[in-house]
Formats: structure tokens, C-alpha cells, sequence
């Protein structure tokens, strides 16, 4: 498995942006067009770049030979690539990508103020509390947040699996996850501190979660799409 990490800070030039926009497949180039900011329509662009690259460079193939489908939830896939599976996510300045052999999902956050109170409509009852008994209640529920969302996202689900079924429990330092009493077997979680006010996670069917990010630079992106000099 490996885990890959673009940081995002400043707005595209329009050529570099349409160039980019044809390098992706049309029903997502649309839906990107229709963002109200940039912000998000970069995040979603790269995260989509992000995996075309590293497909390019795992598989040697070329962009063109690239395309996703997608199950009845959202998430994507790479059918006609086996043994290749792969998440996105993106919060504030950040995109994160994991990939392995066998699923996997992941979750990055940008912690913000939000009403805690909230806690008790999306969290399990044992996990509201820990958020309120916590020294910081914020910092806590964006860390079960994205221990929630990798999981939901590893079984390609996303929210329509209600995220009070299940809980995060710390066993003998192991993260794990509890739904009706039964702690689920052989799946695995690890958070990674990537940046001051973030949270993220990973999980996975994989034990051996790597410790160590692989970050991109946008240009190192950019560089696999537009030949350098070219614009
Ligand atoms: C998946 C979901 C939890 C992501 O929430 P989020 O925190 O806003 O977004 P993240 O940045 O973590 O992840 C977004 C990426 O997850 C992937 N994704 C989308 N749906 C997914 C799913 N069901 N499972 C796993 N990954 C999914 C996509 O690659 C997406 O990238 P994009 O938005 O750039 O296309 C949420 O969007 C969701 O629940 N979607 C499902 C909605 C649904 O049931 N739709 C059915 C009709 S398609």
C-alpha cells in the first residue's frame, strides 16, 4: 500500500486549468465546471490527476487508456486494472490518495468550529462522550470523523452507511471498530498528522499501512499532463 499527498495553496492560470480540465473524462470535467470555487473544483481536479498519475507511472499506460467507473454509491474504480484499488480525499489545502491491492478508504479533514452538539446525530453514544469529556472536543470529533468516513469510504458505501452503526475503540492500542457489539476482525486504521489543523486516516484490509507519506508538488502533477514549455 502506499499514500500520497498534494498540497493545493494557489489558483491554477486559466490555460493551465482547461489543459488540465481535458486531461480527465467529460462527466467529471462537467461537474467540476459547475463548482462555485475554485477551491473546490482544483481539489477535485487534482485528486482525479493525482491517480491518473499514478497509474501512469505504476502501469506505464497513457492518460487516454485511463477511465474510471464508479458503484452505486460514488465511489471510484479502476475495473479494467487488477489488484488496483484506490481512495481520494481532499479537505482545505490538502489532497491525500491511498492505493493497495485490495480496497481501501480515506479520510482528510480540516478541523473547523463546528457545534459539537452534532456529535450525538452522527456519532455513536460511547463517542459523543468521549468528544465532550475530551480536552479538546474539536480536534477529537474531526479525529473520529475521519476514522468514520475511511471506514465508510474502504466499504464504498460513504454516508448512506449511517455513521452511528458503528464506533472507534481503542483495543490494547490498536484501533478498532465495534458495530452491535461485535468488534469487526481484520480491518485496520492509521491516522497521519500531515499539517496543523488536519485530521486523516486510512483503512484498510492491509495491516501493513505505510508510516510515511509520498507528497507530490502540483508541478509534478501538472508536469505529467502539460509537456513543460509547451504553454
Ligand atoms: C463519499 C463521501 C462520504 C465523501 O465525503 P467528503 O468528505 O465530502 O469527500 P472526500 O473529500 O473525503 O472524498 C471525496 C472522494 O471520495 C470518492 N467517493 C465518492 N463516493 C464514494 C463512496 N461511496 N465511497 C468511497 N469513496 C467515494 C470520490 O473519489 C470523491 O472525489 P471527488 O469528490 O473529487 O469526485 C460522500 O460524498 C458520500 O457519502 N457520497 C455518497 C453519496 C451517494 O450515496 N451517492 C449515490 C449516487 S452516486
Amino acid at each position: 500500500m502506499e499514500v500520497y499527498a498534494i498540497k493545493l495553496l494557489n489558483k491554477l492560470d486559466e490555460l493551465t486549468s482547461q489543459n488540465l480540465l481535458s486531461s480527465i473524462d467529460e462527466k467529471k470535467r462537467e461537474r467540476l465546471l459547475k463548482f462555485v470555487f475554485w477551491q473546490d473544483m482544483h481539489r477535485s481536479l487534482f485528486a482525479d490527476l493525482l491517480v491518473r498519475k499514478i497509474i501512469i507511472d505504476t502501469f506505464n499506460l497513457a492518460n487516454e487508456e485511463i477511465y474510471f467507473s464508479i458503484n452505486e454509491f460514488g465511489k471510484p474504480s479502476c475495473e479494467f486494472l487488477h489488484d488496483f484499488h484506490f481512495n481520494v480525499s481532499h479537505s482545505g489545502d490538502w489532497i491525500v490518495c491511498a492505493i493497495d491491492k485490495d480496497p481501501v478508504g480515506i479520510d482528510i479533514e480540516k478541523i473547523s468550529t463546528i457545534d459539537i452538539d452534532v456529535s450525538k446525530n452522527f456519532f455513536s453514544e460511547s463517542e459523543h462522550n468521549d468528544i465532550l469529556l475530551s480536552n479538546d472536543p474539536f480536534d477529537c470529533f474531526f479525529a473520529l470523523w475521519s476514522l468514520k468516513e475511511s471506514y465508510i469510504k474502504f466499504i464504498g458505501k460513504g454516508l448512506s452507511h449511517p455513521l452511528n452503526s458503528f464506533s472507534m475503540k481503542l483495543l490494547n492500542n490498536k484501533i478498532c471498530i465495534e458495530s452491535y457489539n461485535q468488534v469487526l476482525e481484520n480491518i485496520y486504521f492509521k491516522q497521519y498528522f500531515i499539517d496543523e489543523g488536519y485530521k486523516m486516516a486510512v483503512c484498510s484490509l492491509n495491516p501493513n499501512i505505510p508510516e510515511k507519506l509520498f507528497t507530490y508538488t502540483i508541478k509534478d502533477v501538472i508536469n505529467t499532463f502539460i509537456v513543460p514549455g509547451i504553454l
